[in-house]
């Protein structure tokens, strides 16, 4: 239990840290790599390049700071950035070091401001948050591990097939290479992957949605390759992913996570909207829906460039031939002349609230969507519009979490 007088002054120093909380945790970055050179085979260096990570871990304190004296409250939170240190890897001994480094990074950025007593008092606290986090990632920990079929770290699994989806999405179906069951999962959850890329000095961890449903012998993950665009570098994993894993190949994979889950003790219409590549665990809900819930209505909403880079299609048409309840729709946001050709029924332009206005049977349904940053955006906008609950909302960003205003 923290003092009164150290509550205080931590939650006063939180308009310090709202103005330099980004400063803090840039500088805090600088140092663990410098003195932890180790933690880099753990750390996404293009989330770092794009300044994403900071924002985020700026934010998670921030948050745990003006809850100091009731961390339960932000219990959510905490469990959604759990699940990815677990799912990463992350243990007890590493709250340490970043915490050493935080406090280090808070000294030099204030300066004189920052007082024996902030140290002290800003020590403390960071004990509690990190007692927290290290709690309920022990606790997933043992789960993943209990569970039949389940696993504590990485597993070895072999490419059994490698199927092209779109000009740019890759599928790989995964089984373990000991042979034995895999652990279930909440459609909507992802795994990491962890690759050592030949003649790269470190090694590289991602996150991949699982895009089938739950219940088969191996996991799938449909991968998009990241080319480079406007200045962006290639994605270093989804290039090798495509390029150099081939079927018989090798992949280590941590247990399934992630707090993005279909509620299937919901009987109501489920809506599902994807952009892009954000597609893979909609996928994983349809099916598993399909499967499981088969009464249950289902919006399929998928937005992509056009029909060169629109993954799955089929496989969703198909499904939609045999379930009435499923409705599918397509956006375009720039058809091609092939689009047109075909004939496939597309909406030409983005999703917005007029138009979801026209296709949404009701707003008294579960909605669950994931893509590109605009996107969500977008979409957000659009679903609150509407008068959908926030209740009935539920999203997943690809990377650290961003703010959907
Ligand atoms: C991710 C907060 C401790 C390593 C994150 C994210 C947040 C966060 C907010 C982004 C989650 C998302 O993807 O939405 C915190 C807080 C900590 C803490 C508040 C301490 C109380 C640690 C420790 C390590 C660590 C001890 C290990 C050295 C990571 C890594 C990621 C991550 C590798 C993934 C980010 C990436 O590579 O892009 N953390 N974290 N964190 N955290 Fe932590």
């Amino acid at each position: 239990m923290l003092k009164d007088q150290t509550i205080q002054i931590i939650k006063s120093t939180v308009p310090v840290l709202e103005v330099h909380g980004t400063a803090i945790t840039t500088r805090f970055y600088e140092r663990l790599f410098t003195y932890h050179p180790e933690l880099l085979h753990i750390f996404n260096h293009a989330n770092q390049k794009q300044g994403r990570q900071q924002t985020a871990l700026a934010n998670a304190v921030y948050a745990a700071a003006l809850h100091i004296d009731k961390l339960e409250n932000i219990l959510p939170a905490v469990k959604q950035i759990a699940h990815k240190h677990r799912s990463l890897g992350i243990k007890a001994e590493h709250y340490p070091i970043v915490g050493q480094n935080l406090l280090a990074a808070i000294k030099e950025v204030l300066g004189d401001a920052a007082t024996d007593e902030i140290i002290q008092a800003w020590t403390e606290a960071y004990g509690v948050i990190a007692d927290a986090f290290i709690q309920v990632e022990a606790d997933m920990y043992q789960q993943a591990e209990e569970q039949p079929g389940g696993w504590a770290d990485y597993r070895a699994f072999r490419v059994e097939r490698k199927v092209q989806e779109s000009e740019v999405i890759t599928s790989f179906y995964l089984v373990p290479k000991d042979g034995r069951a895999v652990a279930s999962f909440e459609p909507g959850q992802y795994v990491s992957l962890k690759v050592n890329i030949p003649g790269d000095e470190y090694t590289h961890i991602r996150q991949y949605s699982l895009s089938d449903a739950p219940g088969k012998s191996c996991y799938r993950i449909s991968v998009k390759r990241e080319d480079a665009l406007e200045g962006r570098p290639a994605g270093k994993v989804s290039v090798y992913l495509h390029n150099h894993i081939e079927e018989g190949g090798e992949l280590l994979l941590s247990a399934p996570a992630g707090d993005f889950t279909l509620d299937q003790t919901d009987s109501r219409p489920a809506v599902l909207l994807s952009g892009g590549v954000g597609l893979t665990p909609m996928i994983s809900m349809l099916n598993t829906i399909v499967d499981k819930q088969p009464q249950r209505e289902v919006i399929f909403i998928h937005a992509a460039r056009n029909g060169s880079v629109h993954a799955m299609r089929e496989h969703v048409e198909q499904t939609a031939a045999k379930h009435p309840q499923l409705k599918v729709y397509w956006c375009y946001e720039q058809p091609t002349d092939n689009d047109a050709a075909s004939g496939t029924a597309h909406h030409t332009g983005f999703i917005d609230q007029q138009w979801l206005k026209g296709v949404l049977p009701t707003v008294d349904a579960g909605f669950y969507y994931c893509g590109p940053t605009p996107f969500m955006k977008a979409v957000h906008r659009a679903l609150l519009g509407c008068g959908v609950q926030e209740a009935d909302i539920h999203y997943e960003f690809f990377g650290p979490k961003q703010s959907l205003e």
